[in-house]
């Protein structure tokens, strides 16, 4: 059983059925996708046309599709049953919505939703391995942190950022459940967040981002552990001390701060050296850093990537 919640909250994991692929990627240009990072994906033809084959990531995986990616979701504050999370979010209100961007800098400022999508949007295509031993390909749009973090220029004291999810349990049925200690914390070292591939995330399929993946702003780290990318993100702060996430203070011994993908280091209730890609039969290797290590390696270089899980 590989749930994320530690092991004094586990209930049985409801069986996940592969639902039929919509067809949307088709609706969204091809170009923009394979702009993303698709080294080894198949060129548009010249005269525009939709190529004969679908977009792949630059490992040459193939995506998973609008309807697989919106319609099993981690997302607690909802429900932790994943197939019921995009049902219970179809109300959310995900605007208007502020971030606010504060702590160790020197223009702190509330963004509004406006001023996020004013930043020139960029299409990723990503692969999201969840600390549960599954995975997707995802073609996200978004802005790289980096460039909201500039604006507010970190002060040479800041180390850390941490980020938080809203707190609305009159719209999320999961925060009025006091088990968990909302709301939902996440954090980066300022280097990690800086790097060009740690996106802000504002859509997926060439769409708005759905409720149920995090809208209206989520984070996206695609070499750790999914449950680093925190949604629905309200607030921004740079600090110096290192931030506790929600998940480093439920259960410390099963979820470090760093929780980058790594096949060599098993969760203590199970094995991360493989992973279902949702969509297919078997299992397929975890690749370290999720497929990332040629652009993040050197961020831990000389440090224990056992003790610093
Ligand atoms: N962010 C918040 N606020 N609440 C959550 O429960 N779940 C995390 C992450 N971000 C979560 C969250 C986990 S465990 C994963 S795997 C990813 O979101 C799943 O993202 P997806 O539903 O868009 O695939």
């Amino acid at each position: 059983m590989t749930r994320l919640i530690p092991s004094s909250a586990i209930t049985p994991e409801s069986l996940y059925t592969r639902r039929g692929f919509l067809g949307i990627a088709g609706a969204l240009s091809a170009a923009t996708l394979l702009a993303a990072c698709g080294r080894r994906a198949t060129e548009p033809t010249l005269s525009g046309e939709q190529p004969a084959s679908e977009p792949r990531d630059e490992l040459d995986d193939p995506l998973n599709s609008f309807e697989q990616i919106t319609n099993y979701n981690n997302y607690y504050e909802f429900t932790t049953d994943k197939q019921e999370v995009a049902r219970l979010a179809t109300s959310f209100r995900s605007s208007p919505w502020e971030l606010e961007v504060g702590g160790l800098v020197a223009r702190p400022r509330i963004f509004a939703l406006e001023d996020l999508l004013a930043f020139p949007q960029e299409e990723r295509i990503y692969r999201l391995r969840c600390v549960e031993g599954w995975s997707m390909v995802i073609p996200w749009q978004g802005f790289p942190l980096h460039q909201l973090l500039r604006m507010v220029e970190p002060l040479p004291t800041a180390r850390y950022v941490r980020f938080e999810t809203i707190f609305r349990p009159e719209e999320m049925p999961g925060q009025r459940d006091r088990y968990y200690p909302w709301p939902y914390i996440e954090g980066l070292r300022l280097d990690e967040a800086m790097h060009d591939l740690t996106l802000m995330a504002t859509g997926l399929y060439g769409r708005t981002l759905p409720p149920q993946n995090g809208a209206p702003v989520r984070l996206v780290v695609p070499w750790k552990y999914g449950f680093k990318s925190i949604k629905a993100v309200v607030r921004i702060e740079l600090t110096e001390q290192i931030p506790t996430s929600l998940w480093m203070a439920m259960a410390p011994h099963e979820y470090g701060f760093y929780a980058n993908v790594n096949p060599e280091v098993a969760h203590p209730r199970w094995s991360q050296a493989s992973e279902r890609r949702i969509g297919e039969l078997g299992r397929r290797p975890t690749l370290p850093f999720n497929g990332y290590a040629d652009e993040v390696a050197m961020l831990y270089s000389g440090m224990d990537l056992r003790r610093n899980f």
